[in-house]
């Protein structure tokens, strides 16, 4: 009998304990998206980090909601529609975030079509190509100003707008660089930026957290062939440095941030809030 109360007893503090603690139990531990509806931004074509984050969020069980930069012509639109056909997104927006009324528009259709969010990745950025090769000091002041607003701003308005919509636990995940904390050669004004991201992800993080457990958190990614690297002078450069430095010997790939995205926007990620998690096949850690 004694026995039979005291297992009863180990049993039921067990069970507040994890009930406290909010951990997945252990046959949830699988990264499971399904039920979650999540924003991914930044798909420009089947070279954006973001379309590997979106195959890796639609592969684990996320509803999708994507969004593009609009044109006169309409070529994204276009392209990222057709791309994007297989992952049955259910909602497909226009968004330059330089353009409140936009941003409204988006976070209206979430409203209306979904009540809720439960990740926002935020995977854009834009400088001019002539900010990014040369001198630092060289950069003027409307192009520090509109990298700065496109890369670092613009998280805030999305985040100010998702903010009465997220769920409980709700996740935020955008990209940077380590060009944010290391002097990179012509990375230049895109670091100062992505200084700008990080720091602002903490900030989010502290503001968003009390609120129903909303997670805030940065990707660093390794260098990769993309439409924006691409306007990074000696970009190629940067990517063999990688390969014959990093621990790992390569370069990452868009679906390896996919992944981290998809565990940082899961249950199982439900520790982590305003960091900077590196996918850079482990280059940070050299000294030289
Ligand atoms: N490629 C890399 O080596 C690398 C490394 C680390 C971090 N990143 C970051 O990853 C993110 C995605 O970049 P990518 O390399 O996949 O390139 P990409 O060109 O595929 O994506 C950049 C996206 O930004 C969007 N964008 C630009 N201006 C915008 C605006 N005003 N409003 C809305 N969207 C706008 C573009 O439409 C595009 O979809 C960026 O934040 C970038 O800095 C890239």
């Amino acid at each position: 009998m004694f026995i039979a109360i005291f297992t009863d007893l180990l049993e039921s503090v067990h069970r507040i304990g994890e009930n406290h603690q909010n951990i997945p139990a252990f046959q949830n531990m699988l990264l499971n998206l399904s039920g979650k509806k999540i924003l991914v931004t930044g798909i420009a074509n089947n070279r954006s980090i973001a379309w590997g984050i979106a195959q890796q969020l639609n592969a684990a069980g996320a509803e999708l909601g994507i969004t593009y930069l609009p044109d006169e012509k309409g070529r994204f639109e276009a392209k990222v529609k057709e791309l994007t056909a297989p992952l049955n997104p259910s909602l497909f927006l226009p968004l330059n975030v330089q353009d409140s009324s936009q941003i409204e528009e988006v976070f209206n259709a979430i409203k209306n079509q979904w009540g809720q969010l439960d990740g926002l990745v935020h995977c854009l950025a834009f400088a001019g190509k002539e900010e990014l090769i040369g001198d630092y000091s060289a950069t003027s002041a409307d192009g520090f100003a509109r990298a700065l607003e496109i890369s670092a701003y613009s998280l805030a308005p999305l985040c100010r707008h998702a903010k009465p919509l997220f769920s409980p636990g709700a996740g935020v995940v955008t990209l940077t660089y380590l060009g944010a904390e290391r002097a990179i050669p012509n990375y230049n004004v895109m670091g100062v930026a992505k200084a700008a991201l990080e720091a602002s992800v903490r900030y989010l993080a502290a503001e968003l957290g009390p609120v129903n457990q909303i997670r805030v958190n940065a990707i660093s990614a390794g260098p990769i062939r993309t439409l924006a690297s691409s306007a990074i002078g000696g970009i190629l450069d940067m990517i063999h440095n990688v390969e014959s430095k990093a621990p790992l010997q390569r370069t990452v790939t868009q679906k390896e941030v996919g992944n981290t995205a998809a565990f940082l926007l899961s249950d199982l990620s439900s520790g982590i809030s305003g960091q900077t998690i590196y996918v850079d096949a482990g280059y940070c850690v050299n000294g030289m």
